[in-house]
């Protein structure tokens, strides 16, 4: 589904793993002119997609900042969303997800850690994740905030 132009991902690369919500997914593939855009080195990882961690030096500590676009579009270009270089932010009471709107950083989505496992020198956090007012904006209100969306994982290296 993913536009062919996407490379193959490799696992072993730290990135940030994100399915948004299933039924949307099939939504968009429902759809005569649906499409699902990967850019900027993101690659599909099963029914997720993956962004790779950024090489960004500036990035304050209770952040972790990903590369790579990804658009979703249809019914002729009047649905359009885009997922443009999320990054997890760790503000003490509670994880956010961000993602770039027109240069600035929206929290689309409230994440809580879940669980942690250690494999092959890599470090797996998975989040649940819940909808922000302003990720139910995104989805044109479609979903209410709260909304559940699918589980977050990040993969760094150890
Ligand atoms: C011409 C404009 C649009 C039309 C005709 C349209 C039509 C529809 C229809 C018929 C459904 C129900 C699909 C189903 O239950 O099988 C739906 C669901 C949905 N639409 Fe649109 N839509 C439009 C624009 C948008 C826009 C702008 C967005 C977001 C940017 C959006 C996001 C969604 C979402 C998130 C769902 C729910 C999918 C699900 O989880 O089942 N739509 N839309």
């Amino acid at each position: 589904m993913i536009g062919s132009g996407a490379p193959a991902g490799d696992p072993f690369q730290p990135h940030l793993e994100w399915g948004l919500k299933a039924s949307f997914v099939s939504y968009i593939s429902s759809l005569a002119d649906g499409r699902i855009e990967a850019a900027n080195g993101v690659w599909q990882a099963g029914n997720a997609l993956a962004f790779p961690v950024s090489p960004a030096t500036e990035v304050p500590e209770n952040e972790i900042w990903f590369n790579g676009r990804v658009s979703f579009s249809g019914h002729g270009g009047m649905m359009k969303l885009d997922v443009i270089e999320p990054r997890i932010v760790n503000h003490d009471d509670r994880i956010t997800l961000t993602i770039d709107e027109a240069g600035e950083r929206v929290a689309i989505a409230e994440l809580t850690e879940t669980s942690v496992s250690n494999a092959f020198g890599l470090v797996k956090t998975r989040f649940s994740a819940v909808l922000t007012e302003a990720g139910s904006k995104l989805f044109n209100g479609q979903y209410p905030a709260g909304q559940q969306m699918e589980e977050v994982e990040v993969v760094l290296r150890g």
